[in-house]
């Protein structure tokens, strides 16, 4: 058959357009169409001691139970010479006891020791102890000698044969005192374990034996872990929430977080266990607990360091629903109402108030600037809502400046998920954290799930998400590049409804490689080293390109969210007078973009980060640490026309600016 000339026109045009909207996107932006601001706190960080997240973690004391609080006095600690509270063969005898009225802290270790051939304890320390060649590390206990009949005490962090890796001592003399000594690592261990030896023979007390590298954020003593803090810091976040989590809860009442029992002088912190310990059968920690070192005052401090905004957490009265969900009765939650305006005075308080002057007191003078709290974590149902209205009131009625975060459940979606939000809407709730631990392919569909949302209504903290490679709490989730990338095409879609979305985080932030419960994590580290994971440069490809406006951006019109595997958004920086363009191509084939941008005249050539990997399987480990991370790229247009491909399984940013007047 012959084919006019016509019809071969309408033949090779049906087959672009084919081609077109078979293998990219045609996009178009006006900059003058700039929509809404982006809010300081898009992209936060949610903080939980989970997963050794802080002690062991963040909190990086060495000593394992140094104040022989935990549930069994002397886990973690061992005397290897004789059974464990019996006579030892080399003539030691160690208990732990309950502190006698005016003794030091809650528990102490007492220790008889009947001869002279030397006396020894040992602490393993966090899943091994870790000491650097050449770092300082500051060596303390609290010390009663009240005879003077033990002459040293020397401490050696050894390997399992005994070689010695760093070494110091302290000599007590008399009645309870501190000792403080520095101690510097001859050579590098990641798994280690603290010797004590007692040298003499008679009785002794001790308590808060401490090992703690000097070289810490901020070089603050006793301070966090610098490494940790980084990528933190790295971020940019907009708001750091603490203390987490199902951890604010507790298992019980009893043991829920009460951030009073958090601050003051660190020794007189109560241990408490950690609710993560035996939760998972697969991953039973039964020695974690919570020392509180890290604690409230400090992680006001860690939310400054980073410049981002507090966002605490408190108990509403409700342990976990997925444990005891025992509940306070309403009538008898008064002390957990105190709790939270005790809370907000002790971070903004003058120093004429009782718990502003104990922040002063603790180093910090200024206010801590809070402004937002946290009531209840991930509670769902009537008991929820009745509790959370008496808590909104109170603090209405004394601190109306403060915004209150209340929470939908731990449901993205059903019956529960609906009638939460019914309620929090009917309450004109200010935020409203939304959970959802889903599978990749999840992240990727939902990339529109904020675009009907009421703009009258609550605002979003979507204040848990991480894409789920095998299924949710499966101890085999990876961090791997298809999760991580399913999460940048959903996070378009949260960058597109800034107007609602106010806050958004991942969850959880760290993971101890032998000490963890949940995984993914954004950060995983061990005793000397971390790393961040695919999933966390994507957040900070987010957080440190997070504009100040969103610009609109579309395919005719129409939001990209997944045509053709391609999402997008846009924001404008006026603090740069930049566009950053971000887009997402989650299909394994390489795609055609072009987008037409009017509104202004721009660069011709410009720069542009890439994350990329063919292999989604792709993860980073200790071994290959920036194995998925963006790098960067050169572009360039003509007349507003930015034509590229988009690389398979790819996710990048493109710097706009307008075109400089040349001289
Ligand atoms: O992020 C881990 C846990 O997931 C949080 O503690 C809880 O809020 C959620 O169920």
């Amino acid at each position: 058959m012959k084919m006019n000339k016509k019809l071969f026109g309408l033949f090779v045009s049906a087959i672009c357009v084919f081609n077109l909207s078979g293998q990219g996107i045609t996009m178009q932006a006006n900059v003058k169409d700039v929509l809404y601001p982006v809010q300081a706190t898009m992209y936060g960080v949610f903080f939980e001691d989970i997963n050794f997240a802080a002690d062991g973690g963040l909190y990086p004391e060495l000593i394992k139970n140094r104040s022989f609080e935990f549930e069994h006095p002397m886990m973690a600690w061992t005397q290897p010479k004789s059974d464990r509270y019996s006579l030892n063969k080399n003539g030691g005898f160690a208990s732990p006891v309950r502190a006698k009225e005016g003794g030091y802290g809650q528990v102490y270790l007492h220790i008889d020791i009947h001869d002279d051939k030397g006396f020894i304890l040992e602490n393993e320390g966090y899943r091994g102890m870790a000491v650097e060649k050449g770092k300082t590390y500051r060596l303390s206990a609290a010390i009663n000698n009240p005879d003077n009949s033990i002459r040293k005490l020397v401490f050696e962090v050894v390997d399992q044969a005994g070689k010695v890796y760093a070494k110091g001592e302290l000599m007590p003399k008399g009645a309870w005192k501190d000792y403080e000594s520095t101690i510097t690592a001859t050579e590098t261990i990641e798994k280690g374990k603290l010797v004590i030896h007692f040298e003499g023979n008679g009785s002794l007390d001790i308590d808060m034996v401490s090992l703690f590298p000097t070289d810490t954020w901020a070089g603050r003593k006793n301070g966090l872990r610098k490494d940790l803090v980084q990528l933190l810091y790295d971020l940019k976040p907009g708001f750091l929430r603490f203390p987490g989590g199902c951890i604010v809860e507790g298992r019980t009442l009893a043991q829920r977080y009460q951030w009073k029992k958090t601050v003051g002088p660190v020794a007189e912190r109560t241990t408490l266990v950690n609710r993560w310990n035996t939760e998972f059968a697969h991953k039973p920690t039964p020695d974690y607990f919570q020392s509180f070192g890290l604690g409230f005052y400090e992680y006001f401090q860690l939310a400054e360091d980073i410049g981002a905004s507090p966002l605490p957490i408190l108990s509403c009265g409700m342990a976990c629903q997925f444990n005891t969900a025992e509940l306070v009765p309403l009538d008898e939650l008064d002390p957990y109402v105190q709790d939270a305006l005790d809370l907000i005075e002790f971070a903004n308080g003058d120093q004429t108030t009782a718990w502003g002057k104990l922040r002063a007191d603790m180093g910090h003078p200024e206010p801590f600037h809070l402004k937002m709290i946290g009531i209840g974590n991930e509670q769902w149902g009537t008991e929820y809502f009745e509790r959370y209205a008496i808590f909104e009131k109170a603090i209405g009625e004394k601190y109306p400046e403060i915004k209150i975060v209340s929470g939908s459940g731990p449901f993205a979606e059903g019956e529960q998920f609906e009638f939460g939000w019914d309620q929090l809407r009917n309450s004109k709730a200010y935020y409203v954290d939304e959970h959802y631990y889903k599978p990749p392919s999840w992240f990727r569909e939902n990339a529109g799930r904020y675009d009907d949302y009421d703009r009258k209504g609550p605002k979003i903290f979507a204040g848990e998400y991480a894409a789920q490679s095998v299924a949710t709490v499966s101890p085999e989730n990876k961090n791997n590049w298809e999760c991580a990338l399913s999460e940048a095409a959903f996070m378009t879609g949260l960058e597109r409804n800034a107007d609602v979305v106010y806050m958004t985080s991942y969850a959880p932030l760290m993971a101890h490689a032998d000490g963890w419960q949940w995984t993914p994590d954004l950060i995983w580290f061990n005793n000397l080293k971390c790393y961040g994971t695919a999933n966390y440069y994507v957040q900070k490809m987010y957080s440190t390109h997070r504009g100040t406006h969103v610009v609109k951006i579309g395919e005719n019109g129409k939001a990209v969210k997944g045509q053709n595997d391609i999402y997008a958004s846009m924001v404008y920086d006026e603090t740069k007078d930049q566009y950053f363009v971000k887009v997402v191509n989650t299909s394994k084939t390489a795609k055609s973009m072009t987008l037409q941008l009017d509104g202004g005249t721009f660069e011709e050539t410009g720069k542009g980060l890439v994350m990329k990997s063919p292999n989604l399987s792709d993860l980073n480990s200790f071994e290959e640490p920036e194995l998925v991370k963006p790098t960067s790229f050169d572009y360039t247009m003509k007349k507003g026309l930015l034509k590229a491909d988009l690389p398979a399984n790819s996710f990048s940013i493109y710097y706009i600016a307008y075109k400089k007047k040349r001289k």
